[in-house]
């Protein structure tokens, strides 16, 4: 495949992904540096560029700086155990709610992942959500202010969805997700289900601005639900929204997946101490030289460097320490091997943190999941 040929649809990527083209093809916007500005304390997802591009943040911004009611929305499709890339849009979530105070909102569709995966059953869909909903609540998102809903046990989705799925075509659905004839019936009405998601926080606390964090992959949803929300039977506006790219794997792969990768390419939530160490060392992707003679003379690159680009997006958020990383990669000051014990150090103190709160997490359900 010729590297200008990427493919993305809401369930596979294929190809080295042009972002910057993508921006034009969806019809989004480049964040800009007037918002980015606005976010110095954020995390570093949202200041260091893995978000960038957006529809109507600013809107959504404006509204929350002026504490007019906004809310957060992002869901989580439970097809297996989660690993790293996975928390994207959840850590910018909580970034946002801890900034602007607002309720965040998380439904689970175990039903997509049911309808699209061929090999998934009923039973182990439902066991992924509820597995993945511990990962959720360890990320210390506030109680009285987060809400998680899985599609199976939450009744008030489905009339929410009928309302929505009225309004939508068959044909729109597949020209805008490319449904096959093949493809079983749920899958074409699962758009609405998660247009019913997106529109949630406003069916149970009226209009406002909605803003929902994901992955550039997920932007037709997004799209989809624009169209619709304004019509004149639901009367609502049009969530805004922001979009990350994705988080290369180890190998330095375009998308962390565990759909058509290897375990090797990937770090679970659930992997221990020894496990990061040995992934980390052996598969992380090194923009280091091969000698050390030429990397002391000549350094390493840190843009295609994996290790790095982990320190960058996700665990070290010391802009001065990260900045000392980088030159001293780049002048062959520090070494590949130097520069892969500084992230299984921090990936492994995260993860020894995660797995205890995500313990915990089993006596805190109640207080997150709806059940009736
Ligand atoms: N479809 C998303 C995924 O596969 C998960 C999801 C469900 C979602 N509902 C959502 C994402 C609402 C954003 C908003 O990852």
């Amino acid at each position: 495949m010729a590297k200008e040929d990427f493919k993305i649809t809401p369930w596979k990527v294929t190809g080295e992904v042009n972002y910057k083209k993508l921006i034009r093809q969806f019809g989004t916007e480049k964040i800009p540096d007037s918002i980015l500005s606005k976010l110095k304390k954020a995390h570093p997802l949202l200041r260091r560029g893995v978000y960038f591009s957006h529809r109507e943040f600013d809107v959504w911004l404006k509204d929350a700086e002026s504490r007019k009611k906004v809310s957060i929305l992002t869901g989580r499709g439970p097809s297996e155990k989660m690993h790293l890339g996975h928390l994207v849009p959840f850590l910018a979530a909580k970034s946002l709610q801890d900034l602007y105070k607002c309720n965040i909102y998380i439904p689970i569709s175990e039903d997509e992942k049911f309808f699209v995966n061929p090999a998934l059953s009923y039973k182990d869909a439902k066991k992924f959500a509820d597995d993945n909903i511990l990962d959720l609540i360890a990320l210390d998102f506030k109680p009285r202010k987060t809400f998680i809903m899985k599609d199976f046990s939450y009744p008030p989705l489905y009339n929410w969805a009928a309302q929505i799925a009225k309004l939508i075509t068959y044909s729109e659905v597949k020209a805008i997700f490319g449904l096959k004839p093949e493809n079983n019936i749920g899958w074409s009405f699962y758009p609405a289900v998660q247009a019913a998601h997106i529109l949630l926080p406003q069916f149970l606390e009226g209009p406002h601005k909605t803003l929902v964090p994901v992955g550039i992959d997920q932007d037709p949803f997004i799209r989809l639900t624009r169209d619709i929300a304004s019509h004149s039977s639901i009367k609502f506006q049009k969530p805004a929204a922001i979009h990350a790219k994705f988080i290369p794997g180890l190998k330095g792969s375009t998308k962390m997946s565990a759909t058509d990768e290897e375990e090797t390419n990937l770090i679970y939530l659930s992997d221990n101490e020894k496990t990061v160490e040995h992934k980390i060392k052996k598969y992380a992707f090194s923009g280091g030289k091969d000698t050390l003679e030429e990397h002391r003379k000549l350094g390493g690159n840190p843009e295609v460097d994996i290790s790095y680009q982990y320190l960058r997006m996700l665990f070290e958020p010391d802009d001065k320490k990260l900045q000392k990383i980088h030159d001293d990669y780049k002048s062959g000051k520090l070494l590949t091997s130097e520069l892969k014990e500084i992230l299984i150090k921090k990936i492994n103190s995260f993860l020894k943190d995660h797995q205890r709160k995500r313990k915990r997490a089993e006596r805190q359900i109640k207080r997150f999941v709806y059940s009736d």
